[in-house]
Formats: C-alpha cells, structure tokens, sequence
C-alpha cells in the first residue's frame, strides 16, 4: 500500500513536466517566429525615417516629371485653355498611377486650392503654414517627415514654389498672365477655385505623401 502512494506521488510531478516539456516546445515557435519578424525589423526609428525621407524626395520627384512633362504636352498641342481640361481630367489620375506604382498615397494640397479635393487636412495646413511662414521669412524649406496614424504611416511632405511663368499662364494675374479665356474655362471647370493671383517664388502648396511604414521597411 506505502508503495503504491509513493509511486502515485511521483507520477504528478513527472506528468507535470512532461506537459511542461509541450509547453515549451510550442513557446519556442512562437520565440521563433518572434525572433524572425524582429530580423526583419532590424532598423532603428531614425534609419526608417531617413530611408523615408529619401523615398518620399524620389516619388515626389517622378511624379513632378510625369506631371510636368504631360502639361506641356498638352499645352504644346491644345493650347493654354486646352490644357486645363487636361489636368482636369488628368492630374489626380497621374498622380494616382506613381501612388500605386509604390503602393504609397500622393496628394498635392494647397490652402488656395483649385480642385476642391485637393484641400488641406488639419495637419496638412499646419504644415503648409509653416512652409508659408519659411517662404516670408526667406528660410529654406526642406521637406519634413511627421509620423501619423500611432507612427505606422510616415508622412512625407515637401513644399511647392512657384518656379517660373509657366505656371503663371493658369495661376497668375487675370487680365495679366491668365488670359480671358483661359480664365473663363477656369470658372467654368473650377467654380470654387483659390488657386488664382500667384508670383513667381510664392508658396503655392505642397507634396504630401502617405508612406506606410510597412512599405518603407520593406524597401531599405
Ligand atoms: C494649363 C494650366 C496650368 C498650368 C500651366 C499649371 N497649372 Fe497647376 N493646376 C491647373 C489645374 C487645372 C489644376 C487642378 C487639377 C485637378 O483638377 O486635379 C491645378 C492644380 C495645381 C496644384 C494642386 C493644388 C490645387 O490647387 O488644386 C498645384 C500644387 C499646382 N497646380 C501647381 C502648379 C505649378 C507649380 C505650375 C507650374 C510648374 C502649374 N501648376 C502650372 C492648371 C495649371
């Protein structure tokens, strides 16, 4: 009878440790896979925020030129007033195909905007503020990176001056550099439109470029 107990006793412990060695068997995938997701998270903060920094510089960068390249096309072959229904049809999809291209999201805002959709949020205008702020006061603009949405989304923004006349065919003085027709074709595609008056070197709004911080890890 004494025996028994004993051995009854020390079969607890040993069951014990043998669900204790499954335990542990299991702990060690999920280390496993803890360990393998860090690897690839294996950049500090600020090496994420310099490669977005870089990245943003580049998208922003390609879609100026596609942007650019596609208005004087058009204005070469349609005229001034010809242009506008382009990239009234055409700007926010030429952006859209770079956006996707990288799987980020592209955005030109402006506090005067002409397209109603390209219009500040809060952050964007606190931003565009102080871009504005740096325009007045002679202080360079560099482009700024702010982290959004609990830091999983690295905004990227980089101000946008008024480079020469070019743009002040559309953007400029009516009567002056803005024709009467190109500004009637103006008030007819933009009813609301803000983004008239400018001079060369003036503020006229800013790239904002969402990256998620996923797609910026993935690329470094
Ligand atoms: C042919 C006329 C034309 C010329 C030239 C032109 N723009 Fe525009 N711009 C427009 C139109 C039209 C829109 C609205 C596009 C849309 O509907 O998405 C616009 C929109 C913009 C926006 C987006 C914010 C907003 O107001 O909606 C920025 C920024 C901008 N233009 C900057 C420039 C700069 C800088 C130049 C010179 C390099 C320039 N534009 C030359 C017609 C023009």
């Amino acid at each position: 009878m004494k025996n028994t107990k004993w051995i009854r006793l020390l079969f607890v412990p040993l069951l014990l440790l043998a669900s204790c060695g499954d335990n542990k068997k299991i702990d060690r995938d999920v280390v496993d896979q803890v360990n393998k997701a860090n690897e690839v998270k294996k950049v500090t903060e600020s090496e994420i925020t310099d490669y977005a920094m870089k990245w943003g510089d580049e998208i922003s960068q390609e879609a100026q030129v596609e942007l650019i390249g596609a208005l004087q096309k058009a204005i070469e072959d349609k005229g001034v007033p010809g242009a506008i229904d382009f990239c009234h049809l055409e700007a926010l999809p030429i952006t859209k195909k770079v956006a996707d291209k990288h799987a980020v999201n592209i955005r030109r805002v402006s506090v005067k905007n002409r397209n109603p959709e390209n219009s500040p949020t809060d952050m964007e205008k606190s931003l565009l503020d102080a871009y504005a702020y740096n325009v007045e006061n002679e202080i360079d603009n560099r482009p700024n990176i702010q982290k959004t949405e609990n830091g999983e989304v690295l905004l990227y923004t980089k101000a946008i001056t008024i480079p020469g006349g070019l743009c002040l065919n559309c953007h400029g003085e009516p009567g002056k550099e803005v024709s009467d027709a190109t500004f009637e074709k103006i008030k007819s595609l933009y009813p609301a439109d803000k983004a008239l008056g400018y001079k060369v070197g003036e503020l006229r709004g800013m790239w904002s470029i969402s990256l998620p911080k996923k797609e910026v890890v993935k690329n470094m």
